[in-house]
């Protein structure tokens, strides 16, 4: 099958040819296995089907690596050419697929990369955008596999082979797919709960006056945990979420919004660090749950 993919021109990295590191790679392994224990997987086989130098796959011993690109290495691992988007086969009950894949464009790649994977195998392991763990791709996946688990990577995982080896940083996290017989609920975005109405202010006046104000984009360390109670139209308007909340809830929402850690939510973004409607109704709603 031939799915239309684009690449982003601007990393150096023909094809999306970025390479992990070992140290991250080994620290990745480590707990993919732990993963598998874990959540009692029975892989039957492994297969890397965009192994680049074998970087990842050489923790899998015996797996069949493919790229389109094959980098020579040192690992003894044969890497045979292959277009993934031109190759099919036969769905494989318990086959594993280890996948660093190339994003492309708006993670279009990549999309289409763990979809194809997902019509052969039974479990995903892929390293995607960090974006994918805001659940924004979520609803464009098979359905029938779920995500089990994640890890963010840390900042500089990858290397450039057509870039003398240089260091790339691009955020990044590695997540278990798994299939089961029934299909995921679809994710929906949320504006309001029980709890909250989140608003924001595109540029025009406010109309009603918001309990409180936080930032949604250009989260720093600094202003992560910035909680704005008046002065509301003095803000950067587009900057920020405005809060409406219902009734006698005062009191929980706000020690809800002091104490979440929005600045590990914000930086899994790729451009800006910044957060989502849905992300501030969730997460209020499982601290004041949980409490
Ligand atoms: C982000 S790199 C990861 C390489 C390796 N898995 C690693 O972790 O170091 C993505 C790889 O996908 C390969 N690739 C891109 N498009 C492909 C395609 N259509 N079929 C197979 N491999 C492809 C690139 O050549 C590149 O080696």
């Amino acid at each position: 099958m031939s799915r239309a993919v684009s690449y982003r021109p601007n990393t150096g990295a023909k094809d999306d040819r970025y390479f992990m590191l070992p140290h991250i790679n080994e620290a990745c392994a480590t707990t993919a296995q732990e993963w598998i224990v874990e959540f009692n997987l029975n892989p039957t086989g492994y297969e890397d089907p965009c192994a680049g130098s074998g970087e990842m796959t050489r923790h899998w011993p015996g797996a069949a690596a493919y790229d389109l690109n094959p980098e020579p290495n040192q690992y003894g691992i044969e890497i045979k050419q292959r277009d993934f988007f031109k190759h099919t086969q036969p769905y494989t009950p318990g086959l594993f697929m280890i996948m660093n894949v190339p994003y492309g464009y708006g993670s279009n790649a990549a999309i289409a990369f763990v979809n194809h994977a997902a019509d052969y195998a039974d479990y995903l392991l892929v390293v995607v955008p960090a974006t994918w763990e805001r659940g924004i791709y979520d609803n464009r996946i098979n359905p029938y596999f779920h995500k089990v688990a994640s890890k963010l990577l840390p900042e500089n995982a990858f290397y450039l082979p057509d870039n003398n080896n240089k260091v790339h940083d691009v955020p990044s996290v590695m997540q278990l797919w798994v299939r089961k017989d029934t299909p995921r609920a679809k994710t929906v975005r949320r504006t309001a709960s029980d709890i909250i109405e989140v608003r924001r202010n595109k540029g025009s006046a406010l109309h009603r006056t918001p309990d409180v104000a936080i930032r949604r984009q250009g989260i720093s360390a600094k202003s992560a945990n910035e909680i704005i109670t008046k002065n509301f139209n003095e803000l950067t308007k587009d900057n920020y979420f405005y809060i409406f909340i219902k009734k006698g809830l005062k009191r929980k929402v706000m020690a809800a919004l002091r104490n979440i850690d929005w600045m590990s939510i914000a930086s899994t973004n790729m451009t800006v660090p910044g957060i989502n409607k849905t992300h501030v109704i969730n997460l209020v709603e499982q601290y004041i749950a949980a409490r």
